[in-house]
């Protein structure tokens, strides 16, 4: 590979590293779940962003608690609001922390991750023996972008849960 590919490729990666990871969730991705979570159910959104998983249930009438770094709320270190339910979809750059986070928290959650979570080296070794059930979407999840768009992703995404009643270990919809 020439040295100009190489720095070419190196600033590609780089630059990658540098954009904020926030996507946000498309309806179809709720859809898919809304009725896996009962009415009267409490839900905690805990990095919202701009409220589009909070707004889906809130519309389906959920009382729901929607906080977010942005608005001084850090999921890994903050009190928690009193919720029956937590379901977001992290930065997932931080997908170890936050599951780690809500499942130590020690109630029902939801959290859209990659597919490929599976396989992390972190995940083997942590799930092993903590009920975790995935949730597998039909298609893949095309996120929307801060400029609204829909993205056109490349990798599937599956609901990770956990206390959720009804929802198999490997439960493909
Ligand atoms: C991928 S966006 C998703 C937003 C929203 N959950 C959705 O699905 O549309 C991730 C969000 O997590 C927030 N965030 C990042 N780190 C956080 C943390 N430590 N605690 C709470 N929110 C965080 C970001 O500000 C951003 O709004």
């Amino acid at each position: 590979m020439s040295s100009f590919n190489k720095i070419l490729i190196r600033e590609v990666i780089e630059s990658a590293k540098e954009r904020p990871q926030i996507y946000y969730t498309p309806r179809a991705a709720l859809e898919c779940i809304g009725s896996w979570v009962p009415a009267g159910l409490r839900i905690w959104e805990p990095a919202c962003g701009q409220g589009h998983i909070a707004g889906f249930f809130k519309e389906r009438g959920h009382d729901v608690v929607a906080t977010d770094l942005d608005t001084g709320s850090d999921f890994l270190t903050c009190v928690p609001p009193e919720y029956d339910i937590l379901i977001t979809n992290p930065p997932f750059k931080l997908r170890k922390q936050f599951l780690q986070r809500a499942h130590k928290l020690g109630r029902p959650y939801m959290l859209l991750l990659p597919l490929n979570t599976l396989d992390r080296v972190f995940y083997r070794e942590w799930a092993k023996g903590k009920d975790v059930r995935i949730f597998c979407p039909r298609k893949k999840i095309d996120y929307i972008r801060p400029d609204g768009k829909k993205s056109n992703c490349l990798f599937y995404s599956a609901w990770f849960t956990h206390d959720v009643a009804g929802i198999d270990m490997l439960h493909f919809e």
